[in-house]
């Protein structure tokens, strides 16, 4: 029998914080090795969306349903869960006064009570996969910016996660570091796993996006395949939203009819 449960289904999430809304009726669904990239002016909402993911935020109302399991239940651990789905923040969270070794067997010690020796072999090949092995006794602040993430990166992996959320991981990144972490997203560490990613970098949106998601004032206002989206094989109503929320989408042309699959845009 095949398995029809979404790897990852957000229904109809709400969520308000100090009394403001911030996330209105999201849906959306992730299958097994997509990477979906959520785009979308500042403020718009998408941090806090892939917070919940993690449950570092907890939708008001809604279910996230990871592999069959919902992640809302009362019996579920968030710590379990970011075993399972790891996270690289904006500012990566390194801690400061542990060296790059340290930081990466800190998550398996004291969640999984893994075996040291294996994790340490597995830290060493993450080290390599992200070519920082020659890093491993720096502490943070002996980084770059670029090579911090990295590290940021490899920690995540250690606990072998299902899926990775990334939030705005080129934001802070020159061409060149850009360019290492494309690389990475493509090589046997990250290739084929499941992630979402939000981004304002649209280049690198369509360098590893198989779909797009756009969010406005707290909700997905589309939600398409990359191809369509960067094709611009969009309706001229949705076509102008974009064009209005993010001038970089002007580079594309819209379809010359209207089509009424396109849902959630305001007129
Ligand atoms: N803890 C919070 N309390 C109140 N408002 C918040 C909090 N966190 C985020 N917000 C607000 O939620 C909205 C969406 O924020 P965020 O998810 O960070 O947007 P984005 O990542 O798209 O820039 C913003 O208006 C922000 O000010
Ligand atoms: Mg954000």
């Amino acid at each position: 029998m095949s398995d029809t449960r979404p790897f990852l289904a957000l229904r109809n999430i709400e969520l308000a914080l100090g009394g403001k809304p911030i996330l209105r009726d999201c849906t959306l669904n992730v299958d097994e090795g997509e990477v979906v990239v959520i785009l979308g002016p500042s403020g718009s909402g998408k941090s806090t969306l892939l917070r919940c993911v993690n449950l570092l935020e907890r939708p008001d109302h809604g279910q996230i349903l990871f592999r069959g399991d919902d992640l809302l239940a009362r019996h579920v651990s968030p710590s379990d869960v970011r075993r399972t789905i790891g996270m690289v923040f904006q500012g990566y969270h390194l801690f400061e006064h542990l060296n790059v070794r340290e930081n990466l067997l800190l998550a398996p010690r004291k969640i999984a009570g893994r075996h040291a020796i294996d994790m340490a072999a597995r830290a060493a090949h993450l080290l390599e996969c992200v070519g920082l092995s020659n890093h491993a006794d720096h502490y943070p602040h002996e980084l770059s910016g670029g090579q911090q993430q990295r590290i940021a990166i490899a920690r995540a992996l250690v606990m072998q996660p299902a899926l990775m959320l990334f939030d705005e991981p080129t934001s802070a990144l020159d061409p060149e570091a850009t360019e290492q972490l494309q690389m990475l997203f493509d090589s046997p560490a990250l290739e084929g796993m499941t992630k979402l990613v939000v981004t304002h970098d649209i280049g690198f949106a369509r360098r590893i996006a198989d779909r797009i998601v756009f969010m406005e004032d707290g909700v997905i206002v589309a939600d398409m395949q990359a191809e369509t989206f960067f094709s611009g094989q969009v309706t001229p109503r949705l076509h102008r939203f974009l064009t209005r929320a993010m001038p970089e989408f002007a580079f594309a042309a819209p379809l010359s009819e209207e089509d009424p699959s396109c849902d959630n845009v305001p007129a």
